[in-house]
């Protein structure tokens, strides 16, 4: 076996692989490797590389990986002994004389990921060992069961470079167990000792969507350092491209429509515990790009899930960094932050499954964690510090490549800027926001039909009848004032006398609300009191109510119709002017455009939330 060693080593020297692979595929230099579409799977876009120093080829997108010789076996279908046949006559060498027993033997040559299948079996049987016992207690403390550590193929690894000898009595050389990082070489002078790289850790091996094996992931079971140890680069373990968990992720992830991107192993294994079982945790790192695009195959919008502190929102920050450039139509990111400085570990042991399942359906959009990012905690009191938030926002959203999701999100961000740092001619405007569902319940900025909206434009103005039956009605009941004080806000009103009125209504409400037997009469003393006896006696509605006694609920649909009515009309009214605009207009500006699409959305979610209102 060692000549033969010997022997491919010296063809690995003597023949070039670009040479060899080159022959079947067209390569492309890029840098210092060579690129082209992978001949081992399906694809477009060239995720298989070939580097000549190392003398091997690797695909990013299937794991295909190997030398020279496994390439000639692979790609061209050559048995082992006719690969090497070839490749010495390339290079003018002899084949060596082989055994029979030697020719039986090359013919098993294990590959990488049997080696790694041979490591993962080791780990798993000696947790189940007497030395292995802590391990094994290790997980039950964290309430691990069995049945996650067969589902995970979870392990130990002892402290006596069992894994080499094992390896070694299979026929794995000590080369092929450090190309794989199982086995690493003593750093100190002089000294070529072997030893295993995992010792006395709990092992979570780590797959390839293949559910083939490619690395591990080592904890230590105290406060020693580091916490975990990962295996390092290999052939066969890139870790910049690898979603922990995917291959099990991914099915359920399509299933559930969603993938939950966390920090670590052990909340993707938490996770799994409480029935999430799409989660997936980069490897240590913050997430790339790749892991980005991974993500997205399962899922339109992942949830990526941080804790809620400086480091978590930190984490995600730089994930918008990260996504910005590749944002793509229909594709992006949400985000969920923990309370308490909790990860998902942590907070589904104390807060259980139901909670988790709550905070996974009030996520955060990709468009607010930029906004928030650029904002918070920003001084942004004079003009210089508005001017240079604006610049930076948009700097970000200059990184966006992609030219329609680059629109919106321009379109989004300008929309922020006037409303919320003042500028521009829409300077005495507002955020509209819909205030309520149709359950009563304050849901900001969201429709009933799920349209989010923040047109900016000047107050509808509510006219005088109306405004005079909306605070009749207020006076007869008065809790209407606390339903529909924030509302009323929104408009402006006809004229100031009605507008004092409504302000000393908000008053008496916020004092005496509460109030054990506050009613109507209550708030008309109060309002008496206060010096509008006069504008009580020229209210003709609430005359009326004091005699009909309307149902508050025939009250309230009434309010809420007239708003809506008021609402229309004036949509209908700048819709309108709108339409003649582009119509009589041969250039008009993309954000006018937009504009005009979100005042008729606008209009329909109005219409659309009225009819919930009946
Ligand atoms: P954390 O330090 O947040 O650990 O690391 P955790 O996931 O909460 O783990 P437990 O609950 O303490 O066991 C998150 C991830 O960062 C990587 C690992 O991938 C880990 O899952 N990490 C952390 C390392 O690679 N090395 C370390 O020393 C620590
Ligand atoms: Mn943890």
């Amino acid at each position: 076996m060692a000549d033969l060693q010997k022997f491919i080593d010296e063809l690995r020297a003597k023949v070039s692989i670009v040479d060899v692979v080159g022959a079947k595929v067209k390569l492309v230099r890029k840098g210092r490797e060579y690129q082209a579409c992978c001949p081992f799977h399906n694809e477009k876009t060239p995720s298989f590389t070939v580097n000549e120093a190392k003398g091997f080829y690797h695909c990013f997108g299937c794991g295909a990986h190997g030398d020279i010789v496994k390439f000639e076996m692979e790609a061209n279908g050559l048995p082992f002994l006719d690969a090497l046949k070839k490749l010495a006559d390339k290079a003018g060498m002899e084949m060596p004389k082989l055994s029979h027993e030697k020719h039986v033997q090359a013919e098993e040559r294990k590959t990488l990921y049997e080696i790694m299948e041979m490591a993962v079996q080791y780990f798993e049987r000696c947790l189940r060992l007497p030395e292995g016992r802590h391990g094994l207690e290790y997980f039950y403390n964290r309430g691990f069961g069995d049945d996650i550590l067969k589902k995970f193929r979870l392990g130990y690894a002892p402290a006596n470079n069992g894994l080499k000898a094992w390896l070694a009595s299979k026929g794995v050389s000590e080369h092929e167990m450090i190309e794989l990082g199982l086995a690493a070489m003593s750093s100190r002078e002089g000294s070529n000792r072997v030893f295993d790289f995992f010792r006395d850790r709990v092992i979570i091996p780590i797959f390839d969507k293949a559910n083939r094996p490619i690395a591990f992931g080592g904890r230590v079971m105290n406060d020693g350092q580091p916490k975990y140890l990962n295996s390092p680069e290999t052939p066969i373990f890139n870790k910049r491209h690898v979603l922990y968990n995917l291959n099990n992720a991914r099915d359920k992830g399509y299933e559930a429509k969603n993938i939950i991107v966390c920090e670590g192993y052990m909340d993707v294994i938490a996770l799994s515990k409480y029935g999430f079982e799409y989660a997936v945790a980069p490897l240590g790192t913050a997430l790339t790009e790749d892991q980005i695009a991974e993500a997205w195959k399962v899922c339109n919008e992942p949830t990526l899930c941080f804790d809620g502190d400086g480091a978590g929102i930190r984490a995600a920050i730089r994930s918008v960094d990260r996504a910005l450039p590749i944002l793509k139509p229909g594709y992006s990111l949400k985000y969920v932050f923990l309370p308490d400085k909790q990860d998902p570990d942590e907070f589904l042991k104390d807060k259980g499954r139901d909670a988790f399942a709550e905070y996974l359906n009030e996520t955060t959009p990709l468009v607010d964690l930029l906004w928030k990012k650029n904002t918070e905690n920003v001084p942004q009191s004079t003009p210089e510090q508005k001017a240079l938030i604006e610049k930076n926002i948009f700097d970000e959203v200059a990184k966006i490549t992609n030219e329609q999701v680059r629109g919106y999100y321009h379109q989004a961000m300008k929309e922020r800027v006037y409303n919320e740092l003042g500028r521009g001619a829409w300077r005495q405007s507002y955020a509209r926001k819909r205030p309520f569902d149709k359950s009563g319940v304050k849901k900001d900025g969201v429709y009933p039909s799920g349209v989010k909206l923040e047109v900016v434009r000047p107050k509808t103005s509510l006219d005088e009848l109306v405004v005079k039956f909306i605070l009749s009605a207020m006076i007869f009941y008065p809790e209407l004032v606390a339903e529909y004080e924030e509302k009323m806000s929104m408009f402006a009103m006809p004229n100031p006398q009605l507008q004092k009125l409504f302000e000393a209504m908000a008053e008496v409400y916020a004092a005496r609300g509460e109030e054990e037997g506050f009613d109507s009469a209550g708030m008309r003393e109060a309002l008496s009191a206060s010096g509008f006896g006069k504008d009580l006696a020229a209210l003709w509605e609430l005359k009326m109510f004091c005699l009909q006694k309307p149902l508050q609920n025939t009250l309230r649909h009434e309010i809420e119709t007239k708003m809506l009515e008021v609402q229309v009309r004036q949509l209908d009214a700048e819709i309108k002017e709108y339409m003649n605009k582009l119509a009589n207009s041969d250039h008009f500006s993309e954000e006018e455009y937009q504009y005009y699409q979100n005042l008729k959305k606008e209009r329909q979610a109005l219409i659309d939330s009225g009819s919930a209102v009946d």
